[in-house]
């Protein structure tokens, strides 16, 4: 291997990329102000996270987050730990943003899983927990805010297996769980763990007092009650339960599971030990070319997220790019696959808090800013060699509609703007009815919250009102014709009142419905005619 491909090769391999993924509450931005912490990144726990009033995480930018109190929009943070470059890419825990969140996975490599101790598995973790599935990550389980009364440590591991179907290996073990909590046995170091409350939330790191079972010092310090209740419980996890199985963890199969409370820092360290331990680096990626390896391609990367006036003092507009192999060189030149067009990679930049920093270089698995004029879609692709075309990102199918116009007509040209900006950012869908001009949109969105974001933004970024009329439908079928000589015209379908007729942005035509059952109704009516989810026409699309 030549020395060029050796530097990327160790490089690739020190890099651990993962999502945090928690319902909300759960402790999410907790740890990952913990991770930093260890990680050198900030000196001070706290200093970036201010009291509940104007609760905002380093990683939380945009004003609707501070105003709410939760993560609208996901972003990333990187920092060194051992020799390791650790990117954390931050979701939303909002459940009306699993799009974004769906998008943000398939930058990561892995996943880490928060659970609140006395809450369990909860139906956010639920749908965040599918969503990595489908993509087939690692998952690493942290159940947070054990220094509280928690549910009973078997209970907790029963309720992953059989809510989310994954066998949990467990790495510590909880001692006191009804509020009394004592600390940890550490299985793999084989060492008892005690937890000691310092009152300071853990602005800075802590030292566990560290005893082996057999140590007759333990006894003078842990009560002989909490001794008995762990070595009936170890024995019962060495007879019941599974030994860690690297191949099982690297297909989600199984999740490494860890005790502790974020909030004192307890047990955050040897989760991040063990974690860079066992997540995967890089891999190789899907393309339409073939898989495209990590070390062997040059630079390649694609297009997961955009987000604008994300200062507001700058109106930029910033792609968010998931390196996906090689090595990336401030100024190169790059192929952007759905333009054709070669561009130079100028002014890239990372993020921590509010700061930019300019990149110099940057390796298969690090993810960049791009300073975007409008040219970059969701899911396109960047390559320094041949061209690549990296596996679409999937849409979600919008389950709410709303007919969205400016309040006053003056506005008409912001509001298009900005309609336009928020669909390329994948936060909205935008339809139109045939017979009415660009003063009124049918927007679709995911979860119902979007269309407050979406209102806000347009009022503090472009300066538009909106009126928005919330309509019934619940699904979008597009309608597709074998015969495409016959396919039909908007007016055209026998619809009755069951749907309200609209056109995409790429002029196919769109029926809204408030059920599956009106669907197929039509569809009876309509001879010659399929309706199609977006999922299945993406499918049908696919050669
Ligand atoms: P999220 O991003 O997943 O939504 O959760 P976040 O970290 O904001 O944590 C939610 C609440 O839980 C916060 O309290 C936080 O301090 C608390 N918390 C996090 N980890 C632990 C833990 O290990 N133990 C305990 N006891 N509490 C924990 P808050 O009152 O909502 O906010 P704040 O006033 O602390 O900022």
């Amino acid at each position: 291997m030549d020395k060029n491909k050796e530097k990327i090769a160790a490089e690739v391999a020190r890099r651990r990329s993962f999502a945090i993924i928690s319902h909300p509450d759960a402790g999410k931005t907790t740890m990952t102000e913990k991770l930093l912490l260890y990680g050198g990144a900030i000196h001070l726990a706290g200093t970036v996270k201010g009291r509940k009033a104007d609760r905002h995480a380093t990683s939380d930018w945009m004003e609707i987050e501070k105003q709410r109190g939760i993560s609208v929009s996901s972003s990333v943070l990187q920092f060194e730990y051992e020799n390791m470059c650790i990117n954390i890419l931050d979701t939303p825990g909002h459940q009306d943003f699993s799009e974004d969140t769906y998008r943000t996975l398939c930058a990561a490599d892995s996943a880490v899983m928060m659970i609140d101790g006395a809450r369990g598995v909860q139906e956010q973790t639920i749908k965040l927990f599918k969503v990595c599935r489908l993509r087939h990550i690692p998952i690493f389980t942290f159940i947070n805010k054990m220094d509280r009364a928690a549910k009973n440590p078997f209970d907790l591991m029963d309720e992953l297996e059989k809510v989310l179907g994954i066998f949990a290996v467990p790495y510590n073990w909880p001692i006191g769980t009804d509020g009394d909590f004592q600390g940890v046995y550490n299985r793999r170091l084989k060492q008892v763990e005690l937890f000691h409350e310092r009152g300071d939330h853990g602005a800075s790191k802590i030292e566990a007092a560290v005893f082996k079972l057999d140590d007759p010092a333990l006894k003078t310090v842990l009560n002989s009650y909490y001794l008995e209740k762990l070595t009936a419980d170890l024995e019962l996890l060495d007879l019941a339960g599974d030994e860690p199985d690297p191949q099982k963890i690297l297909s989600g199969e199984q999740t490494p599971l860890f005790f502790g409370s974020a909030l004192s820092n307890f047990g955050v360290e040897f989760f991040l030990r063990e974690f860079i331990r066992m997540a995967p680096a890089p891999g190789a990626r899907i393309s339409a070319q073939g898989p495209i390896d990590p070390v062997d391609t040059p630079f390649s990367a694609f297009v997961f997220k955009i987000q604008a006036n994300m200062n507001p003092d700058h109106h930029d507009r910033i792609a968010f790019i998931r390196i996906n192999s090689g090595r990336f060189e401030k100024d190169m030149e790059v192929l952007h696959n759905r333009s054709g067009r070669k561009v130079k990679l100028a002014q890239l930049t990372q993020f921590m808090a509010n700061d930019r920093e300019i990149v110099e270089e940057a390796y298969a698995g690090d993810i960049l800013g791009l300073f975007d004029p409008g040219l970059y879609h969701l899911g396109d692709s960047l390559s320094a060699g041949k061209r690549i075309d990296f596996e679409p990102i999937p849409v979600f199918p919008p389950e709410h509609f709303a007919r969205v116009s400016a309040r006053i007509s003056m506005k008409r040209k912001q509001f298009q703007k900005g309609i336009e900006q928020l669909a390329e950012e994948g936060a909205i869908q935008v339809y139109q009815e045939p017979s009415i001009g660009t003063e009124t949109y049918i927007i679709g969105v995911v979860g119902e919250l979007q269309f407050d974001v979406l209102e806000f933004r347009l009022k503090n970024e472009y300066k538009v009102d909106l009126h928005i009329q919330h309509l019934p439908s619940r699904l979008a079928r597009w309608v597709t014709c074998e015969d495409p000589a016959k396919m039909p015209q908007p007016g055209e379908l026998k619809i009755g009142s069951s749907a309200l007729e609209v056109l995409d942005k790429d002029d196919r035509l769109v029926l809204l419905f408030e059920s599956e059952w009106a669907s197929s109704w039509v569809e009876e009516r309509n001879p010659g005619i399929k309706l199609l989810s977006i999922q299945d026409l993406e499918e049908a699309a696919q050669p």
